[in-house]
């Protein structure tokens, strides 16, 4: 499934998608779009865990520019990138970013859209949408809000802020810090423990965690699905025969 701008390896039970475009610091463009929406669909008929990376010791420098340049209302009321990293958000399974060296405007973004990040202590995540003239419109105003509370949010997003991996660190936007060479083994560990657990009842968390509001009856009713489940009879009886890992 490998295309121009993405390295995409599938694995059993996970997909690692590899950002891409040396020329231009993997700025994400209308192809790589467009594959990004490829691997959704995989991902949406078949769930299974996600590896994000970039390539060449960039995670991705932005939407790229050029194209930005030439869009006008009609593509921005496209929400683009919006739509995009709200279906990556949303994806059944988690979603892990591997962040090394700059991960700027939507390439910030589509990093706060995934579950969980490490970043190597090159990594950099800022939002300098308004000194192109634009706003950061896929996500950022919002999510990365709720990741690191509006205090640190308005920093980035209006004071052109960069955050660098200790601050990352520091703010909770990033799980770990880790030498670059060590990086995807590392995230590739975190998947390895979020693999043993049961699949459903790891998507059934997501969906309620991500629920808008939270209500007890949606906590309710995926337990209600996930206490029918034979992965629970099974794990629960291995607990209690005191198989335990
Ligand atoms: N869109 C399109 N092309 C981009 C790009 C983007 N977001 N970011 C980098 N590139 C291109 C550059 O134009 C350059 O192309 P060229 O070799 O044809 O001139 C190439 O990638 C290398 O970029 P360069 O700036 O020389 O690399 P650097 O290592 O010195 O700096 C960055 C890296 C990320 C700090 C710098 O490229 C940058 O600031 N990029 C834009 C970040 C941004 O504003 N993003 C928000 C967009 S919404």
């Amino acid at each position: 499934m490998t295309g121009p701008t993405l390295a995409v390896e599938e694995l059993d039970d996970r997909v690692v998608v590899t950002l891409r475009r040396p020329e231009a610091r993997n700025a994400i463009n209308a192809a790589m779009v467009r594959e990004l929406h490829d691997v959704c669909t995989v991902l949406e008929e078949r769930p299974r865990l996600l590896l994000l990376t970039g390539d060449g010791g960039v995670f991705a420098a932005g939407a790229d520019i050029g194209e930005l340049r030439e869009r006008g209302r009609d593509q921005a009321l496209q929400g683009i990138n919006s739509r995009l990293f709200d279906r990556l958000a949303r994806l059944p399974m988690p979603t892990v970013a591997a962040v090394d060296g700059y991960a700027l405007g939507g390439g910030a973004e589509l990093a706060y859209s995934c579950d969980i990040r490490l970043a190597s202590p090159a990594a950099v995540f800022g939002n300098p949408e308004p000194g192109l003239g634009i706003l950061a419109a896929a996500g950022a105003c919002w999510r990365l809000r709720d990741l690191v509370g509006a205090s640190v949010a308005k920093q980035v997003l209006l004071a052109g802020r960069r955050l660098d991996a200790d601050d990352a660190l520091r703010c909770g936007l990033v799980a770990e810090v880790v030498p670059a060479g060590d990086l995807l083994k590392r995230a590739h560990a975190l998947l390895d423990r979020m693999a043993r657990s049961a699949p459903l009842a790891l998507r059934l968390t997501k969906l309620v965690a991500d629920a808008p509001g939270g209500h007890p009856v949606t906590d309710d009713l995926a337990q209600a699905i996930l206490f029918e489940s034979t992965d629970k009879q099974t794990r629960m009886d291995a607990f209690l025969a005191g198989d335990r890992p």
